[in-house]
């Protein structure tokens, strides 16, 4: 199958293909979706398929408005509908009692992950095709992507098309919250940080608790109410080895990729002294960023790079547990935790 690029703009092309219950690469303002529409057993099945996903691990449904969103669920506590209409649309997915009867999305769960994703011209080809199930449009295990050519060196010719929508504003998957219970449960950290809810939250006082999620327990998550049925399995890992250090300055200066704060006054620039005549070595691939924000928008980029440039290991310098921090130390920690399930 030979995988086409479309724009954004193309919607009769991508509503033709999702009606006819294939599946495509779309993107959303946390990082790339692989669609199919929800109420298709038949296309939905396609998408466990192809990104040969453990058949355990439920999907997210994506809704055209918070009205639709909320309308395949039940039991919406006060504090869901406080959170839908602070981060609506947005990188927020909020999982409640379904009110569908779609075990093929669910996976064998009774509640529903529902999300209404930002971009508009998204928005407007939902409206038409009915809600999507997306999970990230990547392999399973690989990072997940945030430029169409991530999806392509994942999917090309496995699916019909990708689209093309540039690289995603957030570059991490949403905030994943359970509202099952009394009060919020951060299954996931995301882009919607605890912070963030505990403000929209403020005036009620029901603040949001931290599931396993964001535990710093070395990747060792237990299943049931406080993790999310996927963080079982192995996430977001590039072929390179991921090691997390306080500072990547004393690590090897060849042969690996570093990913860290930039340095005040710059970044380190080789030296220009006289030539070396030794054979050139591989060089050190220096990935820096300012702002946590940045960070996001890159890891999973600077991942793959890291994998293209064949470089056996990637330093990252650990980030703050605080606002996005949460977030990327949960992925980080799974990037850096061991395979083959040792320690
Ligand atoms: O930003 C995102 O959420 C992206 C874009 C495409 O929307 N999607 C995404 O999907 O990251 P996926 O499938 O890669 O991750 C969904 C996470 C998984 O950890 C899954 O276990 C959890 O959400 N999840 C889905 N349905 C759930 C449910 N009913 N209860 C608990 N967790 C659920
Ligand atoms: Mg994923």
């Amino acid at each position: 199958m030979k995988t086409r690029t479309l724009s954004t703009r193309q919607l009769d092309d991508i509503a033709a293909l999702l009606e006819d219950d294939q599946v495509v690469a779309l993107p959303t303002e946390t990082v790339y979706g692989l669609a199919a529409r929800a109420g298709s057993r038949t296309a939905v099945e396609r998408i466990f398929a192809v990104k040969e996903r453990p058949a355990d691990n439920p999907l997210i449904v994506h809704a055209a408005t918070a009205g639709d969103a909320l309308s395949m669920v039940r039991h919406v506590p006060d504090y869901a509908v406080r959170l839908a209409t602070a981060f609506w649309p947005g990188p927020l997915s909020l999982v409640l009692d379904s009110d569908v009867d779609w075990p093929w999305v669910q996976a064998g769960y009774r509640t529903l992950a529902v999300r209404v994703p930002e971009p508009s011209w998204l928005r407007a080809l939902i409206q038409r095709v009915g809600p999507l199930a997306a999970p990230s449009a990547n392999r399973s295990g690989r990072p997940s992507p945030t430029t169409a050519d991530h999806c392509l060196a994942d999917l090309s010719g496995r699916i019909p098309a990708v689209v093309d929508g540039g690289p995603c504003s957030a570059g991490l998957e949403s905030t994943v919250v359970d509202c099952t219970g009394p009060a919020p449960e951060i299954l996931r950290p995301g882009p919607v940080t605890a912070e963030m809810m505990a403000r929209a939250l403020a005036t009620d006082g029901a603040s949001p608790g931290h599931g396993a999620g964001g535990d710093t327990s070395n990747g060792a998550v237990p299943a049931g109410r406080g993790a999310s049925p996927g963080t079982r399995h192995p996430h977001y890992q590039p072929r390179a080895r991921v090691v997390l250090v306080e500072s990547v300055e004393a690590h090897p200066r060849t042969d690996c990729m570093v990913i860290a704060p930039a340095v005040a006054g710059g970044g380190r620039e080789p030296a220009n002294g006289p030539a070396d005549p030794g054979p050139p070595p591989t060089p050190r691939l220096e990935r820096r960023w300012h702002e946590l924000p940045e960070l996001a928008r890159n890891l999973y980029g600077w991942f793959r790079e890291a994998d293209r440039a064949g470089v056996p290991v990637i330093y990252v310098q650990r980030v703050e547990r605080r606002g996005l921090g949460e977030a990327l130390m949960n992925r980080l920690e799974k990037a850096a935790a061991r395979r083959d399930g040792g320690p």
